[in-house]
């Protein structure tokens, strides 16, 4: 039975894997669960799975919780970064699923990695803005790193007996998100409400938005590069609204391998979590004939400028991915709150990529600084 602790227990992704463990109970055991602040969802996963660590970010609800619990449950609830980090350093797993949100996830995915373990990588942001560091501490430590996220694990998948040499091009496939067909003039008045309509996926919400923009697939590229090693001019990107065929590698034979199933991220969680074991489930059946029509298109850049933004970043280097990704972060936390409108989301990328100096990344420090520097901007372009 292999032990799985699950940064992020209450997201998206958290609340998918534990229903994938909940239907593969012979083969794994929760052993951490955590949650930002919702401890009333973390309290039920607690309750049910009985993990030994918990922790919650907020500092005052882990008080609550642990006041809640019965006397019968033996978890122990952590808080804060520290907890977080305590957790992913000191917890009992063989699998971390890192599904937290955004930069958050960086420092505990490190602490996962250091100790020669699986990470089960939904969290992008990881590999967007620290891929160098990540990829040499999984090769130092010999620790897996197995993507979550469906465009890689249809990659990872097709790749599967393949060697590197005989890959010519990644191709990622994008759904095009909820303005896959919106003209340019109905995205200056784009709503939170219109862009968290997701046509094909329910997912977090800053996700969602980055689908909205199409950062998303312009994180997911970045992603892709680190993951499996292709310069960016080999890593291209196709709409395609059905979202069936998750991704394709062509080889250079000119064959083209692909994965394909209905949308649901509970087969690449679980893939993630039995690699290279395939088993059973009553998930999804994909059934062709209803399905009918699979369609492919080239992504208008013009109307998603992110994935420009990321392309750039990419073959710039150095903190430009990292500058990319927390003025992402800000501008997308600012749409929620309605502070700015939905296509000034690119522009304020745009300037962070312009205007702050890109640096060579010497060591993690370079990381936090480049996050930090970059979120003090943009905060001062708002004061
Ligand atoms: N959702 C998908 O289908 C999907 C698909 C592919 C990749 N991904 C990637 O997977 C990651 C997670 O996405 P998601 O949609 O599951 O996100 P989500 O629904 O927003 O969940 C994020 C989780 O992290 C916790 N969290 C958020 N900020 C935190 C912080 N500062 N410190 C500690 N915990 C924090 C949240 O706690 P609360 O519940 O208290 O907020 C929640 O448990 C993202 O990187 C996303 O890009 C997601």
């Amino acid at each position: 039975m292999k032990k799985v602790s699950i940064l992020g227990s209450t997201g998206s992704i958290g609340v998918n894997t534990l229903n994938v463990i909940r239907e593969l109970k012979d083969e794994f055991k929760v052993t951490g669960l955590t949650t930002n602040k919702n401890i009333d969802l973390l309290e039920k996963q607690i309750l049910e799975f009985q993990p030994e660590i918990a922790v919650v970010g907020d500092e005052d609800k882990a008080e609550l919780l642990r006041k809640r619990l019965p006397s019968g449950i033996h978890c122990n609830v952590l808080s804060g970064e520290k907890g977080l980090l305590e957790a992913a350093s000191k917890g009992d797993y063989d699998i971390l699923v890192a599904a937290l949100v955004g930069f958050a996830g960086l420092k505990p995915t490190i602490e996962g990695l250091k100790r020669k373990k699986r990470i089960a990588l939904a969290n992008k942001e990881t590999l967007v803005v620290a891929g160098e560091i990540i990829n040499n501490l999984a090769r130092k430590r010999n620790s897996e790193i197995i993507p979550v996220d469906s465009e890689h694990s249809a990659i990872f998948q097709a790749l599967v007996g393949e060697s590197k040499e005989s890959i010519f091009k990644i191709i990622l496939t994008a759904s095009g998100g909820p303005f896959r067909s919106a003209t340019l003039e109905e995205l200056e008045n784009a709503t939170v409400e219109q862009a968290l309509n997701h046509p094909n996926w329910k997912m977090g919400n800053k996700v969602t938005i980055d689908s909205a923009t199409m950062m998303n697939k312009g994180l997911e590229i970045i992603e892709a590069y680190w993951l499996f090693g292709l310069p960016p001019e080999r890593i291209e990107v196709v709409v395609h609204p059905q979202s069936i065929v998750h991704s394709l590698v062509e080889f250079v034979d000119g064959s083209i391998k692909a994965q394909l199933s209905l949308p649901d991220m509970k087969l690449p969680i679980q893939y993630a979590l039995t690699y290279p074991k395939r088993l059973r489930n009553n998930f999804v059946e994909t059934n062709l004939p209803e399905i009918q029509n699979l369609t492919f298109y080239e992504p208008d850049y013009k109307k998603f400028r992110t994935i420009k933004l990321a392309y750039q970043a990419l073959e710039a280097g150095g903190t430009a991915p990292c500058i990319l990704n927390a003025a992402n972060e800000i501008a997308v936390e600012k749409f929620l709150t309605n502070e700015i409108k939905f296509l000034e989301i690119p522009k304020i990328i745009s300037e962070a990529l312009e205007r702050i100096p890109y640096e060579r990344v010497k060591d993690i420090e370079t990381i936090y600084e480049c996050d930090r520097k970059t979120r003090g901007f943009i905060n001062k372009i708002f004061t």
